[in-house]
């Protein structure tokens, strides 16, 4: 694995028939690499719960990867309504989700936290009323 391998995904807001494509194909990218399982699943549950926050909350978004020999960088950005407050967001159980989205089982608030948990570094930057980005590094060595 020398060269960088990298890819990208659009996020249509409000897709929920084509949620968790974007994971499922980065999940396929890195078996096929041979990455560890463990450091795929934690991959996968970040990249997930990132892709439904777009799907959830925002009007559109791009998930774009890059893998090397070193880690997995994650970036997903969105045209959306922004956070306000980070720091509140990102507390276990905080969640501003509807009531529609609740009843499909969505709104626990443990999706910013369980970004965070699963990566090695981490970082969220938001503009209210243009959109959130979000990078997740994964180390694979
Ligand atoms: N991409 C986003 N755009 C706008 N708001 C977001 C985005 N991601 C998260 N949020 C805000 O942060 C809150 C916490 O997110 P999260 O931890 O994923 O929990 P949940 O999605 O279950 O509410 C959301 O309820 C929402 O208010
Ligand atoms: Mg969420």
């Amino acid at each position: 694995m020398d060269e960088t391998t990298e890819g990208s995904f659009q996020i249509i807001g409000g897709n929920f028939g084509n949620a968790g494509e974007a994971s499922m194909q980065l999940k396929s990218k890195l078996t096929e690499l041979g990455v560890n399982e463990a450091i795929i699943r934690r991959a996968a549950i970040a990249t997930f719960e990132a892709e439904m926050n777009v799907i959830i909350y925002a009007a559109a978004g791009r998930l774009h990867y890059y893998i090397n020999r070193d880690k997995i960088t994650i970036k997903i950005d969105d045209m959306g309504p922004g956070i306000e407050n980070i720091e509140l967001a990102m507390q276990e159980g905080y969640s501003t989700a509807p009531d529609w989205v609740r009843e499909m089982g969505w709104g626990a608030g443990m999706g910013l936290p369980n970004m965070k948990k699963n990566s090695d570094e981490f970082r969220i930057d938001s503009v209210v009323g243009e959109g959130t980005t979000i990078e997740i590094v994964i180390n694979l060595s």
